[in-house]
């Protein structure tokens, strides 16, 4: 099948691609590379370089490529900007995603997947949430990501297209933008891998559902291609295991430290500080993965631990080329 990833030049977008290419299926990313980079990209992936919001942009990549399905990664995706300016969020992550949504209509493509967010829907958790917990978006990148799955779902009943949102927790692994406010993994590696102090925000006890973005990547394979019981349906994509911020910088720099020394680096990775706590933060968020799991066989196959040694690894090997 020919498939438009959205985003693909970005962090999750490009690792869609590698296992929808491993899966013989054509890829073409549309991305305006306002984060993602074309080195994400596998040798022969066409790129539309365009914004979403971009109505003839769009239109030509559906014109020349033909996507039969589309994977909408693309978004602005900073909390705290959001809440900054709640129109810019708003003009990319509702106004873009409609226009996507409506060419999408207009090409006859069978099925949209949209990445939407477990994280900001159902707030403050301290057990696994299943996707009936009604949502509470306390900030315009939550509701900009609620109102996403209601669009959907008008598209899935107006148009007949099938449409799945997967609520990611948080996701992490090679080639996450170190420079967002999100990725704390890519954060801690770029700083701990070349002997910086990392900081920690307030007091670290904040407990995070880290999922590995090929996990990620093929809970989106399955959704594009298995056979759905409903048009619109919304997945969780995340572990049901926690993992505190503290936990989280212990492991990156007790795995960056091995990597600099089998690599024979004389660098020492200091203790992280602490910062102040950032305005806003939740305490605890973890989401069930049962129903993806039982209908369409996703389970998480890399802890964390095996995770952040893959992911230390990425990064040493790109920041000590
Ligand atoms: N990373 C996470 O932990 C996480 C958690 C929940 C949901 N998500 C969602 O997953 C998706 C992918 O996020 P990511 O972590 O890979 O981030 P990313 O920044 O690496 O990827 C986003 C991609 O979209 C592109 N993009 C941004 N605005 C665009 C626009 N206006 N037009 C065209 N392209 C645009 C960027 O250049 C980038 O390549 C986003 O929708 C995000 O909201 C991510």
């Amino acid at each position: 099948m020919r498939v438009l990833v959205t985003g693909g030049a970005g962090f999750i977008g490009s690792h869609i691609i590698d296992a929808l290419i491993a899966d013989g299926h054509e890829c073409a990313a549309l991305d305006d590379l306002s984060s993602g980079t074309p080195d994400n990209l596998q040798d022969g992936v066409r790129l539309f370089e365009t914004d979403i919001r971009d109505v003839d942009g769009v239109a030509k990549a559906f014109s020349e490529f033909k996507p039969q399905w589309v994977c909408h990664q693309a978004a602005q995706l900073s909390v705290s900007r959001s809440v900054a300016d709640p129109m810019f969020d708003a003009q990319i992550n509702v106004i873009g995603m409609l226009n996507i949504l409506q060419q999408s209509k207009d090409a006859n493509v069978e099925r949209i997947v949209f990445a939407s967010s477990g994280g900001v829907l159902y707030g403050d958790v301290t057990e696994p949430a299943p996707e009936e917990t009604p949502p509470n978006p306390i900030s315009p990148y939550g509701v900009t990501k609620l109102t996403g799955e209601l669009y959907l779902k008008f598209f899935v009943r107006e148009h007949g297209m099938q449409a799945v949102a997967l609520r990611y927790s948080n996701v992490y692994g090679p080639r996450q933008n170190p420079h967002g406010e999100a990725g704390v993994v890519a954060i801690f590696c770029e700083k701990m891998l070349q002997g910086e102090q990392a900081r920690v925000n307030g007091d670290g006890k904040y407990d995070r559902d880290y999922v590995y973005c090929k996990d990620v990547a093929n809970a989106n394979r399955l959704a594009l291609t298995a056979d759905l019981k409903e048009g619109f349906t919304a997945y969780n994509v995340g572990t049901a295991v926690t993992t505190d911020v503290n936990e989280l910088a212990a492991t990156v720099r007790s795995e960056s430290q091995q990597w600099l020394k089998d690599q024979g680096k004389d660098i020492t990775v200091p203790e992280p500080d602490h910062g102040p706590a950032r305005p806003g933060d939740l305490r605890s968020n973890v989401i069930s993965y049962n129903k993806i799991q039982n209908e369409l066989g996703w389970t998480p196959k890399v802890n964390v631990a095996e995770g952040l040694k893959q992911t230390v690894a990425w990064f040493g090997e790109r920041i000590h080329a």
